[in-house]
């Protein structure tokens, strides 16, 4: 495919991802944004400028916000939501004032998608993770070592210091966690509720790993990684309310591809607690071959201890053709045909050593800004040799 289409075709299918049938109203800037850059000239200009491999939809998507943010130009400024405050409504003005701010600051836009890579976090994440934790901590009464690979701004290091709520279809809601934490994380449960603790594990030990750890006390990358967010209300005031809590609570972050640095960060934990790694968003991006010598590190660290790895990863290869998950699970035939179709997802996944034996079971799957959950609920089904 041409590239500016290829670009175009990827930035459509970000603002699919933002507006299906019943799409919340306070995700309009999102895929509004997302559909300017694949049909308005000035925008699309930006983006194919941008190397493939540095993700050019969203990469122009955030030094956009960077630069509005700088720059506060009226009105485009009003679209964008604050921390803590409403999504400002939807009229017809959106678009033709964000083309006109690219025409004008177009230099100053393309510098920063030169001096950037596109870092999204989302602590949202962590509603997917916890009631895999909860299956594990049913069965293991071990408290855990936190090992969160491909950590980022390392906010899912700190999932016990947020509040969670799970709100079934019938409407009633679970919490869990911190009630009195300034994060909290809500999603809609499409399915019977998950295994959730409202306790969270005991958590003893934790570290982050990443090729490039961020210092989220630097107000340049804050800001920039604000910018990656959507500029959606929720995700905007939850990042903002995590970056806070990681910044008031320093966890040391492991620099370094996790293939390389996992062993000697392993070697540090202790021996009494249930070495627990998480990756979310991040072995999806393992070529083949390295996701295979992760998997010969499982084995080879779970010859030593017991271990859960817990992901929650979009289906391999990425895009429609995938045909497995990267714990190399079974994946439910529904899931992989609605994968093919365009539906955008983030399998949650377990694999459990225990005593050399691995096994492991796909757990649900979530929406990639944690909007919703669907649980795989059989508690008691035995975890398959995988
Ligand atoms: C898409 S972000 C996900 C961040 C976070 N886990 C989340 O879900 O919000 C992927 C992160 O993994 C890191 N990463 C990618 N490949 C890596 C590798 N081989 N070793 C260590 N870190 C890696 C990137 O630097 C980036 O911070």
């Amino acid at each position: 495919m041409e590239r500016r289409a290829a670009v175009a075709a990827q930035a459509r299918s970000i603002a699919a991802a933002w507006s299906p049938p019943g799409a919340p109203p306070s995700w309009w800037l999102t895929a509004e944004t997302f559909t300017g850059i694949a049909e308005d000239d000035v925008l699309l200009d930006l983006a194919v400028a941008i190397a493939p491999d540095r993700l050019p939809a969203l990469l122009l998507s955030a030094a956009l916000r960077r630069r509005v943010t700088q720059a506060r130009p009226d009105p485009l400024a009003g679209y964008y939501p604050a921390p803590g405050g409403p999504q400002p409504p939807r009229d017809g003005g959106f678009r033709p004032a964000l083309r006109e701010f690219a025409a004008a600051d177009a230099e100053a836009i393309a510098a920063l998608c030169a001096a950037h890579r596109y870092q999204m976090n989302e602590v949202g994440r962590c509603l997917d993770v916890l009631p895999a934790l909860g299956a594990v901590a049913a069965a293991d009464p071990r408290p855990l070592a936190l090992i969160d690979l491909g950590t980022g701004a390392g906010l899912g290091l700190h999932l016990d210091r947020y509040a969670y709520r799970y709100v079934l279809p019938d409407g009633s809601a679970l919490h869990a966690g911190d009630p009195a934490s300034p994060v909290r994380l809500s999603c809609a449960v499409r399915t019977p509720m998950p295994q959730v603790q409202v306790q969270v594990p005991a958590v003893v030990h934790r570290v982050g790993v990443d090729a490039e750890p961020l210092d989220v006390t630097d107000p340049d990358t804050a800001a920039w990684l604000a910018a990656c967010i959507p500029p959606e209300a929720g995700a905007v005031t939850r990042f903002a309310a995590a970056l806070d809590v990681a910044a008031a609570h320093p966890v040391p972050a492991v620099r370094g591809d996790l293939l390389d640095v996992l062993g000697g960060v392993v070697a540090d934990v202790p021996a009494a607690a249930l070495l627990c790694l998480v990756d979310t968003y991040v072995h999806v991006f393992l070529p083949p071959d390295r996701l295979a010598r992760f998997h010969a590190l499982i084995d080879e660290i779970g010859r030593e201890r017991d271990l859960e790895w817990v992901s929650v990863d979009p289906l391999v290869p990425l895009g429609p053709a995938a045909d497995r998950s990267v714990q190399g699970l079974d994946v439910p035939p529904a899931w992989l045909l609605d994968n093919r179709e365009g539906g955008v997802f983030g399998l949650v996944g377990r694999v459990s050593v225990r005593g050399g034996r691995r096994t492991g079971t796909v757990l649900g799957r979530a929406h990639p800004s944690s909007a919703w959950l669907e649980w795989l609920s059989d508690p008691h089904r035995d975890l398959g040799i995988c």
